[in-house]
């Protein structure tokens, strides 16, 4: 075969090939050790002078484009083949019902995600928290020191490297401090929430478990005070309870605000006048909550002399119990879908 004979019989084979197998079989025929072009490579030895030379560059020629052909078709019909494959896989739809009962919230989530859209139409931002800290700011920036007494109701879960999981949300209020302080030159308030899931080292009960959910909320700008807070809290608790709650605060201690209170919301099931579910008192406890103290302000960067705020750490996991009625804490980690599924939306 001379040249231009193998070089039409080449285009002929390439075009023919419509499958990768065919077309390896034809590289094989024209670039294999008997193949064509090889073939007339070898053939050369029996020419010579110019004839050799045009004849050489022609070959070389042809197999170089050979070459090239060869691995752009290959690529072509690999694509092909490719798509092909895809198309006839079998198509999921996930977002298609599994025909089983579908997935609910759980009511924790409801509960926060509620808390979250009242405090969002009032302006707070809502931010995320990680769920482990460090002592620093579970309680050193709390004005918790390592000997305070106030650590031993906190005793919690720690990690090999010294960190720990947060025994409750207030181990944000500094980043959050940091985070946002510098706004307040400006004359933007602070103001945000942030949901978190909190550990202690708890034998755990019905009303105990070492894991729940709390939900905090900071508010600081010149001239904050007690009635900010509780104008705050009773809408909020109006909202979530659909009623118009009243609340009381009473003294409470916590190192970290100055002063510290224990809220408290009018019984909903005596409506005030006592009943078994209030103790016969008309009032259930909350909501612990309190002027943040200076040296927590301080802490956070934030001049206690120009600004004040208020801090509530509201305990969302006891906010569902008593909005949904669950009488055993330890229900919201058992998985119980029973239990856990009827409160949707
Ligand atoms: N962090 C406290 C706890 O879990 C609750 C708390 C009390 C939070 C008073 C506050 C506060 O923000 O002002 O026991």
């Amino acid at each position: 075969m001379n040249i231009e004979e193998i070089k039409k019989k080449l285009a002929d084979e390439i075009d023919a090939a419509d499958k990768t197998e065919k077309i390896e079989a034809a590289r094989v025929n024209f670039l294999g050790k008997k193949g064509h072009i090889t073939s007339a490579l070898a053939g050369l030895k029996n020419v010579t002078g110019d004839e050799k030379r045009t004849l050489g560059q022609a070959v070389n020629a042809l197999k170089r484009e050979a070459e090239a052909l060869f691995s752009e078709k290959l690529a072509e019909l690999r694509n092909l083949e490719e798509r092909a494959l895809i198309d006839a896989a079998p198509v999921y739809d996930l977002s298609i019902p599994s025909g089983e009962k579908a997935g609910s919230l759980h009511p924790i989530t409801l509960v926060s995600r509620e808390c979250e859209a009242i405090f969002s139409s009032m302006g707070f931002t809502v931010e995320e928290y990680s769920e482990i800290t460090d002592d620093y700011n579970c309680f050193e920036a709390l004005n918790i020191p390592k000997d305070h007494p106030a650590r031993d109701m906190q005793d919690t879960y720690y990690l090999e490297n010294g960190q720990l999981l947060k025994t409750h949300t207030s181990a944000a209020q500094n980043t959050i401090m940091r985070k946002y302080g510098k706004n307040l030159e400006a004359g933007l308030p602070i103001r945000a929430i942030f949901p978190g899931r909190c550990f202690r080292n708890e034998a755990t009960d019905a009303c105990h478990e070492n894991t729940f959910f709390q939900m905090e909320g900071v508010m600081i700008d010149r001239d904050i005070s007690i009635s900010n807070l509780i104008y705050f809290m009773k809408t909020m608790l109006s909202e979530v309870f659909e009623r118009d709650v009243k609340v009381r605060l009473r003294p409470g201690f916590f190192p970290f605000v100055e002063p510290g209170f224990e809220l408290d919301i009018s019984c909903a099931i005596c409506g005030g006048e006592g009943c078994p579910s209030c103790k016969n008192s008309g009032w259930l406890e909350l909501c612990p909550c309190g002027m943040i103290h200076p040296n927590v302000l301080t802490a956070g960067g934030i001049d206690p002399e120009k600004y004040t705020g208020f801090a509530f750490g509201l305990g969302l996991t006891r906010l569902a119990m008593m909005k949904f009625g669950i009488k055993d804490i330890r229900d919201f980690n058992s998985g119980k879908l029973a239990n856990l599924t009827q409160f949707v939306h």
